[in-house]
């Protein structure tokens, strides 16, 4: 055989993985293989492959007879609308898709070079966890992996797409990673699968309950997305890589804009007469932000707070914004944990803020006392203070007591604060405020609830508002709801060269 073909038939031999028969049972169960994500995950005709003879060198359990090129994951890079990314992607036919020594290797070495030359790294995720086979090595093999994802985080975005069945080590990975998106009904995560709770717990459990999609996107909040099927997978990543900068030296990409028309009349009347009745802040959202831009990011994980990604003006921002419509808006532990995540990856890559607020307070409560709302609560107010990202804030109706000040005050070092005239700027709600401070007067009054009906409204008249506020300087100007977008565009173009120099320290000391 001449040395071309020698080296045509190894290409083949690794393009089949484990085996057609084994293609053909990822395909049976709804799956692409590792080489078809790649392929609709990148530009056409980018991809360059690294690593594709690499085989493994485990002797043990009859492992020399089964030797597979590549060695169950596609390694490489490529462009995605023109910008490069590293991509690896793991092989689910060939052991399972289960990390060897030089499965990992192969991860660590493309992981290194998106490190020295600053692209993303995207993982599509397949695989059992560590190859059982080969002991100790494979266990090593995810500890030089993990390693590295802390090494990058906040240098490069990571981004892991979880594609079939992830177990063990195969999930710590992607859980340093920026964000995971999910496949429904084919891909689960769980350090430990049904088997193995059934045995230590007597629970019983399926694999779709215990650690699919939807549970992780609802319940856990491990997932930040979870996606109908693999092509709408694939898809979301490449939207998600579009708000984002290559590196944390660069910034995002610029979209093409022409200021026009920029009065979003509907906002005027989107606040309700009624401050106890709901609306929808997603509506706020569409307003302000670039038509058809809001990529909203963990959608079905505690929805009293709104976090994502839009364009204004064609540049990139992240929002966080209280929700109104889901428990008032009320912020409790998941909704800090989740927002103070958001507000860290948008502030490590140089991505504004923009933090909407209409907020009751934290909630009360023994559950959330016990859990631990303190220290939670205080991941939101950290992440936002140490944020040195433009910062603005947009206060639409209630902001209210410790609330306030962590929805992105100007004490913690917001640019800009605006507030709508509907804006309640208090340390409470004017009707427990007026039972506290005016305790007293209502129990001698002859008639108590009228009384308190007084002192209620003369607490509305003098705090229930953003004047006082405004008169110190806490609100920088009150707006017409319909000009927010005007405004909000001004003011991002007004910080674009926002400059601050903080303290020298190794690092802060996040409350985890
Ligand atoms: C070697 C593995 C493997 C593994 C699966 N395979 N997992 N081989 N090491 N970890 C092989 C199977 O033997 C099988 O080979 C093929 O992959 C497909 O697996 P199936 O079980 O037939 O597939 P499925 O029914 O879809 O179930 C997938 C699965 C299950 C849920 C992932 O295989 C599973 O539970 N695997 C073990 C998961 C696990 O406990 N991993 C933890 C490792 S410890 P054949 O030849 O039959 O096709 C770990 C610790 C790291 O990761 C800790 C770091 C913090």
């Amino acid at each position: 055989m001449s040395k071309t073909a020698v080296l045509q038939q190894k290409i083949q031999e690794a393009q089949l993985g484990g085996g057609q028969k084994r293609i053909d049972s990822q395909h049976g169960k709804g799956k692409l293989t590792a080489r078809e994500r790649i392929m609709l995950l990148l530009d056409e005709g980018s991809f360059e492959e690294i690593g594709m003879l690499v085989t493994h060198r485990s002797k043990d359990f009859g492992m020399e007879r089964e030797v597979y090129l590549g060695d169950g994951v596609v390694t490489g890079y490529g462009t995605v609308h023109g910008r490069l990314v590293y991509v690896f992607s793991q092989d689910f036919t060939v052991f399972g898709g289960s990390l060897s020594e030089t499965h990992a290797e192969k991860i660590c070495k493309i992981m290194d070079l998106a490190l020295q030359n600053g692209a993303p790294v995207i993982g599509l995720n397949d695989s059992g966890g560590a190859r059982i086979q080969e002991g100790v090595v494979s266990l090593g093999g995810y500890a030089d992996i993990f390693h590295r994802n802390v090494k990058a985080s906040g240098v490069i975005p990571q981004l892991s797409a979880i594609m079939g069945p992830c177990a063990g080590g195969a999930v710590y990975s992607p859980a340093i990673t920026d964000f995971i998106l999910m496949v429904e009904n084919t891909s689960y995560m769980f350090v430990t699968g049904p088997n193995v709770v059934k045995t230590v717990t007597h629970e019983t459990v399926t694999s779709e309950e215990l650690g699919g999609a939807a549970t992780h996107a609802s319940k856990s909040g491990v997932t930040h997305f979870a996606c109908a099927n693999e092509l709408a997978a694939i898809e979301h990543l490449k939207q998600l890589l579009s708000y984002m900068p290559q590196n944390c030296e660069e910034d995002a990409p610029v979209y093409p804009y022409e200021i026009g028309q920029e009065k979003r009349e509907k906002l005027d009347s989107i606040i309700p007469e009624n401050p106890n009745q709901p609306y929808e802040m997603k509506e706020v959202i569409e307003e302000l932000a670039d038509e058809g831009s809001f990529l909203e990011v963990h959608k079905d994980y505690a929805e009293n707070i709104i976090v994502g990604f839009a364009r204004i003006a064609g540049r990139s921002i992240g929002i966080v914004a209280n929700q109104p419509a889901s428990m008032a808006g009320v912020l409790d532990i998941d909704a800090s944990k989740k927002a103070a995540r958001f507000v860290r990856f948008c502030d490590a890559f140089n991505i504004p803020l923009l933090v909407l607020v209409d907020v009751p307070g934290f909630l009360p409560g023994t559950d959330q006392e016990w859990n631990g709302i303190i220290t939670n609560g205080a991941k939101l107010l950290y992440a936002l203070s140490e944020a040195t990202v433009p910062k603005i804030t947009v206060i639409t109706r209630k902001a209210y007591g410790g609330a306030y000040d962590v929805m992105n005050s100007k004490h913690i070092g917001a640019d800009m604060n605006y507030a709508w005239p509907t804006a309640e700027i208090a340390v409470m709600g004017a009707k427990g405020a007026a039972e506290i401070i005016f305790k007293r007067e209502i129990a001698a009054a002859e008639n108590p609830a009228e009384k308190w009906k007084e002192k209620e409204l003369e607490y509305t008249e003098k705090f229930a508002n953003p004047y006082g506020a405004a008169a110190r300087g806490f609100i920088d100007e009150v707006i017409l709801p319909a000009d927010t977008r005007e405004k909000l565009i001004k003011a991002f173009r007004m910080l674009e060269t926002k400059v601050v120099v903080n303290p020298k320290r190794k690092h802060g000391n996040i409350p985890l």
